[in-house]
């Protein structure tokens, strides 16, 4: 299981005879949130400039086995640090002493750390002292990925970002780069055609955004509709805000609940490729969610659908079921493994499902 460094309680600075000194409270734990990372870590603090990113101050900090929490608080330092914004990082690298913290890797050489460092909101400077609830991902080094994904630090399940998001990352990354390894026709065909009109995607259940955000970053031409619940909104949209999608590519987020009825602006033009990830975990909400696939297959029959998901319960079968009741055939299955404690690995699987006797594009 991967890791993820949240803030439980988002930094502060505050001001004292003179000098000022910033605080925060902050755990490693899954992305459920129901267990802390067992193995010793050593993490970078560091304070940046907020807009610049200058390094303003940085210190190591150890991760302790069976800890809880991690209490950070640095200074003293002079009273003139108060006129910078800053955002303070908690990273499991840096490129070299005293330089900025390194955003996490994807893809490449160096895979996914097991944990994944968190950047804080602006606070100080002309923000208020106390940094927003929220926690931002970076992720990288390459040129053509350079993530940005801002989190709640709550324990919301819709406004965070989970695991088999961050595989199906990495999974459409590899099949747009042309990975010789992967092999998967229907997706390629999706993904590495040229062609003459966008290709249009919509994600459910979006959540952050991670996914769609991605791929409209790495593929250009391409129209993406991110949808979730309103209560997604506002983080979903701060994504969409700073992310860099590729030339001529697009994104945008609508509302959509799987139990009501699927609004025609997503029904309108063919869909080339529909994403979810991490959206079975929950069997009541599998016949609405299988019910709006099918839908959406109906609009467009040669439509691929790729589902990321990890094993969370048993009854996450009943989607498989419920989707060979649909006439939606599972047309190709890959498994990708995500760093877990220990040097172990999770499995996270990704089915790519299509209309029942779809031939291949
Ligand atoms: C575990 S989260 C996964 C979020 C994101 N896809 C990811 O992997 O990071 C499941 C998502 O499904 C959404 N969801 C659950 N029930 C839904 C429904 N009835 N209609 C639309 N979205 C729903 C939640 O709001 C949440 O964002």
């Amino acid at each position: 299981m991967v890791y993820y460094i949240r803030f439980l309680k988002t930094p502060r600075l505050a001001k004292q005879k003179g000098a000022v000194s910033v605080s925060a409270l902050t755990c490693i734990t899954t992305d459920l949130g129901d267990a802390f990372l067992t193995e010793d870590v050593d993490l970078y603090v560091t304070l940046l400039a907020h807009g610049t990113e200058k390094v303003l101050y940085q210190e190591p900090v150890t991760w302790k086995a069976g800890k809880r929490e991690l209490s950070l608080s640095l200074g003293p330092f002079p009273a003139s640090l108060s006129q910078h914004t800053l955002v303070l990082a908690v990273t499991t690298a840096t490129s070299g002493k005293l330089q900025g913290p390194s955003p996490d890797s994807l893809i490449g050489k160096s895979e996914l750390p097991l944990v994944v460092s968190g950047w804080s909101a602006p606070f100080g400077g002309s923000q208020t002292l106390v940094a927003e609830k929220l926690v931002e991902r970076r992720f990288g080094p390459n040129d053509k990925l350079g993530l940005r994904i801002w989190e709640e630090t709550g324990n919301s399940i819709a406004r965070h970002i989970w695991d088999a998001a961050v595989a199906a990352v990495i999974y459409l990354q590899k099949i747009i780069a042309g990975d010789p390894k992967i092999s998967a026709p229907f997706l390629q065909a999706v993904l590495q055609r040229s062609r003459s009109s966008p290709l249009r995607a919509i994600e459910l259940g979006s959540g952050c955004g991670i996914v769609g955000v991605a791929l409209a970053e790495l593929l250009p031409g391409c129209s993406i509709t991110l949808t979730d619940l309103p209560e997604v909104e506002e983080i979903v949209t701060k994504n969409i805000a700073v992310a860099r999608p590729a030339e001529s590519s697009t994104l945008q987020f609508q509302t959509l609940d799987w139990d009501e009825t699927l609004p025609a602006e997503l029904c309108g033009g063919s869909i080339d490729l529909v994403l979810v990830s991490d959206c079975t975990y929950n069997a009541d909400s599998l016949p609405a969610l299988v019910s709006v696939l099918e839908r959406l297959l109906q609009v467009s029959p040669d439509a691929v659908i790729l589902v990321a998901l990890k094993r969370r319960h048993e009854s996450e079968t009943i989607f498989f079921d419920l989707m060979r009741s649909a006439k939606l055939c599972n047309l190709h299955l890959d498994h990708m493994q995500l760093p877990s404690e220990h040097d172990q690995h999770d499995q996270i699987e990704l089915h790519c499902f299509g209309r029942e006797g779809r031939q291949q594009g």
